[in-house]
């Protein structure tokens, strides 16, 4: 069988003297989606962060097809494919929307191609059309959300890892933020989705992995991933949106 496209294997993480992570193992099969669920702090953004090259491991592997890419630097593992959304904004918020888009393309697939992945990003985001001269950091949160994503939407990564992208949204526009993510997994990126808001991210996903201090708590489909977290984490922790 061919490896899966992200193998984690018993990554631990720390800050300082604090351990965040302890063994947590996870696989992302080529072109499919796992949720990755968890109460605050139980380490679904530092776990993002070792496998996108922002946090180093103290232990344990990271592999991408098959090739280890544990250690490498961030820019390293983005030009292999892999894509972070980050918790937070994640955008420039000095410059405009368009030069965000820009900047992010060029980047990604140097000059050439900047004119239509605008397009794309546009096509897909037409508020941000219409914003594309307003500087980022005056955007509401969920139009920066969406500037975020329209980044990643218009050169499709080979795997997007997305943290809390529900994060203090209105309904409406967590729709929208929830559209983008579906269209990016049927032109074949696979996703790692960050989720405290449960049922958004289990309704794309085929495997869900729930953390709870740094370790694996409870892993399967999606449809025992309710029950699991009232068990594990206790009635009520399990946040739906
Ligand atoms: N930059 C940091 N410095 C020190 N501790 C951190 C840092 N980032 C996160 N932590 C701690 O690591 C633990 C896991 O945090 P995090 O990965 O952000 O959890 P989650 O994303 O699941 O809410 C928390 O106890 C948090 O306080
Ligand atoms: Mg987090």
């Amino acid at each position: 069988m061919s490896p899966a496209l992200l193998e984690a294997d018993g990554l631990c993480a720390s800050y300082g003297s604090y351990r965040a992570l302890f063994g947590v193992s996870l696989e992302v099969p080529e072109g499919s989606a796992v949720a990755l669920l968890g109460s605050n702090g139980a380490g679904k953004s530092t776990f993002a962060r070792v496998l996108t090259g922002l946090v180093p491991a103290s232990s344990g592997s990271v592999r991408l097809d098959g090739h280890d890419v544990t250690g490498m630097p961030a820019w390293r593992i983005a030009r292999m494919g892999v894509a972070h959304v980050p918790e937070g904004r994640g955008i420039f918020s000095s410059l405009s929307v368009e030069e965000n888009l820009s900047l992010s393309f060029r980047r990604r697939m140097g000059r050439g191609g900047i004119g239509e992945a605008l397009d794309k990003a546009y096509a897909g985001f037409p508020i941000l059309a219409e914003r594309r001269r307003q500087q980022a950091g005056t955007l509401s949160g969920g139009q920066q959300r969406m500037l975020s994503l329209a980044k990643v939407l218009a050169v499709p990564p080979r795997l997007l890892v997305a943290d809390e992208l529900s994060l203090g949204l209105a309904p409406v526009v967590v729709d929208a933020v929830y559209d983008g993510l579906a269209e990016i997994r049927r032109a074949g990126t696979a996703l790692l989705v960050v989720e405290q808001h449960i049922d958004r991210a289990l309704a794309l996903a085929e495997h869900a992995v729930l953390l709870a201090k740094g370790e694996v708590a409870w892993q399967g489909p999606p449809s025992g991933a309710a029950e699991a977290m009232e068990r594990i984490l206790g009635s009520g922790r399990a946040e739906r949106t």
